[in-house]
């Protein structure tokens, strides 16, 4: 059995995840990402869980990439299936949990490891963190999806900008072009990531998870982002977590949604 990479704490309805490599500054291998995708892929029944923050351990890593030492004799072939592999495990399913996900960003973000924040649906990162994809660097590209989220998220321009320099950027800057939603001390960064997985939870979790799903249509190929928001609208409206919630604004009390 292969050494637990991941630390899973659960409490009031909060899945905090800490990936545990701090020796290879949270560096994903093959282990972490397997663990990662069980462990995202468990929250997602998990009753107790409604929303999940991920982050690295220590203070000067959230990841610092893919695993370089794990991929530098790969041929092709290897590093295809190593970025489908990755993508279909983990990234892909990030970005499609029902349960929203908050990056806790507590410093060097680079390559997978801004990929892995990327995919998450909020980011909020301490004032030491350093984001970027430095793979031209190596020779290689962003393999974890980081050519089609990071534009998604900041704009084409300042994503040609970061890829093909390969340069870090600070947190202000992160924040300054919608990378990070939120910045902070490192004392505080956890606290932050909780407080707005609370602000989310009081909401209805039916609702929250449909909002996601007709956010991520918009970006899919071929899916018409303002006829699935309408369908996942009326969707909504047969859910008891509506009635709920229209009934408890009536009332002027505060709602008690079924759905969580
Ligand atoms: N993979 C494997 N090991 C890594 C790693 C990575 N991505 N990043 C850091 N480490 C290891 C280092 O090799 C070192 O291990 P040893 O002590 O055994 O030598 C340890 O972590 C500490 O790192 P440094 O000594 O380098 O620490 P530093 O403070 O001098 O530098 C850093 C920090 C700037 C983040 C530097 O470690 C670095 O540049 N890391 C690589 C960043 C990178 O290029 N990431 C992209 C990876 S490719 C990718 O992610 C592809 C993809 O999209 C799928």
């Amino acid at each position: 059995m292969s050494d637990l990479l991941i630390l899973q704490n659960k409490s009031a309805g909060i899945l905090t995840i800490t990936i545990q490599r701090p020796q290879a500054l949270n560096a994903l291998n093959a282990s972490v990402i397997g663990q990662l995708s069980v462990a995202i892929d468990t929250a997602q029944t998990d009753a107790e869980v409604q929303t999940i923050v991920l982050t690295g351990s220590g203070e000067k890593a959230f990841v610092a990439g893919a695993d370089i030492k794990e991929f530098s004799d790969y041929n092709g072939r290897e590093g295809k299936a190593l970025a489908q592999e990755g993508q279909d495990l983990l990234f892909n399913r990030i970005e499609r949990s029902s349960k929203p996900v908050i990056a806790a960003i507590n410093g060097f973000a680079l390559g997978g490891g801004l990929e892995l924040a990327l995919a998450c649906h909020i980011r909020i990162a301490s004032n030491n963190a350093r984001m970027g994809l430095p793979e031209v660097s190596l020779g290689v590209i962003p393999g974890y999806g980081g050519t089609q989220r990071l534009p998604q998220i900041v704009g084409k321009g300042k994503a040609m900008e970061m890829i093909l320099s390969a340069r870090m950027i600070g947190a202000d800057d992160a924040a300054a072009c919608g990378l990070v939603n939120a910045v902070v001390s490192q004392e505080e960064l956890l606290e932050t990531a909780h407080k707005m997985a609370h602000s989310i939870m009081k909401n209805s979790p039916v609702a929250v998870a449909t909002a996601i799903q007709a956010v991520l249509a918009g970006y899919e190929d071929g899916v018409n982002g303002f006829q699935a928001e309408i369908n996942c609208f009326g969707a909504s409206f047969e859910t008891d977590d509506f009635k709920e919630g229209t009934q408890a604004f009536i009332e002027k009390r505060k709602p008690q949604f079924p759905g969580k």
